[in-house]
């Protein structure tokens, strides 16, 4: 039998952290011995910030070695860059045909968006997620590992795929759901307790791929806490909820027990805590940020790890387009 297919991004915005290894690379790595994985470094998407041209090559070279650090292998997936297979903007075009103002207006994180930057609310931001749907579909992807923020772009993106099949009258596009490892898919909050841990904003609370053990310390003993709770068992507020979930990712599971069951004994501390959690997380840090440190050191080889992936790539998606071409009517000879 033909493995499922797979396809996920990330944006080349910035440093990666917790939040994209928990809610994204850490499935990939799951996935990747068991399923057809296309896994991308979505830069076209970057540019609805009119990055700077000179960051996107060190942007770029990062997010593929910091996935290889963390444990994607080029050799199993197809690792490349989004703008290295024109079929994107292709499908992206025939899905915009089918996409509608209002609908994108309504998008959460579109909304956010113009309230972030105001003076540049291009189209590109709000069709953006047509371009994820066409990132998706033009694998015919069944499963898309992501952090809970995309949950709603999945949505849209299947009912672009269905509105597709619905107005061409087959059953071309899948409907990708949601990959989801243990039930729930993840989101990483940011240490002050406001907001998700995010490439481009909140910086000292969020912790970086790239973090030297100095600053993931210095960090985690800022995280936001309080004073402990007064009643036994009692529910935690949401960024205590987020040290323990961090402690659950990186600490070993009788060190995170001890702590859980202090908080629910009403004589948790969360200094202690807190020095606990930085020590787990700089051990964890520290080896993929080492080994993605050396990566980008060779260019040429990171190089040839895209080349290759767009290589593989480009084989569905060519094959994705002339479908949908087809479907449409443009065979002209
Ligand atoms: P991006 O680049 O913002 O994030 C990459 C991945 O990391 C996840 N993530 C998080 N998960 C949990 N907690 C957080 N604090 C957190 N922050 C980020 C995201 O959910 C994502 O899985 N639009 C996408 C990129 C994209 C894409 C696609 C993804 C473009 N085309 C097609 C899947 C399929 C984005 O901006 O992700």
């Amino acid at each position: 039998m033909s493995k499922e297919i797979v396809v996920s991004g990330i944006r080349s915005t910035g440093y990666l952290h917790l939040g994209n290894y928990f809610g994204a690379i850490q499935n990939y790595v799951h996935m990747q011995n068991e399923y057809n994985c296309y896994f991308f470094v979505a830069d076209y998407h970057s540019l609805t910030t009119h990055p700077d041209p000179k960051a996107l090559k060190p942007n770029v070279y990062r997010v593929v070695a910091e996935n290889i650090a963390s444990g994607l292998d080029p050799e199993k997936v197809a690792l490349y860059a989004q703008s290295d297979l024109p079929e994107i903007p292709e499908l992206y075009l025939m899905l915009n045909m089918l996409a509608y103002k209002g609908e994108l207006e309504k998008v959460p994180t579109f909304k956010d968006k113009v309230r972030l930057q105001p003076d540049n609310v291009n189209a590109g931001l709000l069709t953006y997620p047509v371009l994820m749907a066409a990132d998706i579909l033009i694998h015919r992807a069944v499963k898309v590992p992501v952090g809970k923020d995309q949950e709603q772009h999945l949505e849209m993106a299947r009912n672009f795929a269905n509105r597709f099949n619905t107005r061409y009258g087959v059953e071309f596009f899948p409907e990708p759901e949601v990959y989801r490892s243990n039930q729930e898919t993840v989101k990483i909050m940011s240490l002050d307790g406001n907001g998700k841990m995010s490439k481009s904003e909140n910086a000292n609370a969020t912790i970086y791929l790239n973090d030297d053990d100095d600053t993931i310390r210095k960090k985690i003993m800022k995280a936001k806490t309080d004073q402990g709770p007064t009643e036994p068992n009692s529910e935690m507020p949401d960024y205590i909820r987020n040290l323990f979930l961090l402690m659950k990712l990186t600490a070993p599971t009788d060190v995170y027990e001890t702590f859980l069951g202090n908080f629910n004994n009403c004589n948790i501390r969360y200094g202690d805590m807190k020095k606990q959690l930085a020590e787990d997380m700089i051990n964890f840090v520290r080896p993929i940020r080492e080994h993605a440190t050396e990566l980008q050191k060779d260019e040429a080889a990171i190089q040839r790890i895209l080349r290759n992936g767009a290589e593989k790539a480009r084989a569905s998606s060519a094959e994705t387009i002339a479908g949908a071409r087809k479907l449409i009517g443009i065979n002209y000879y």
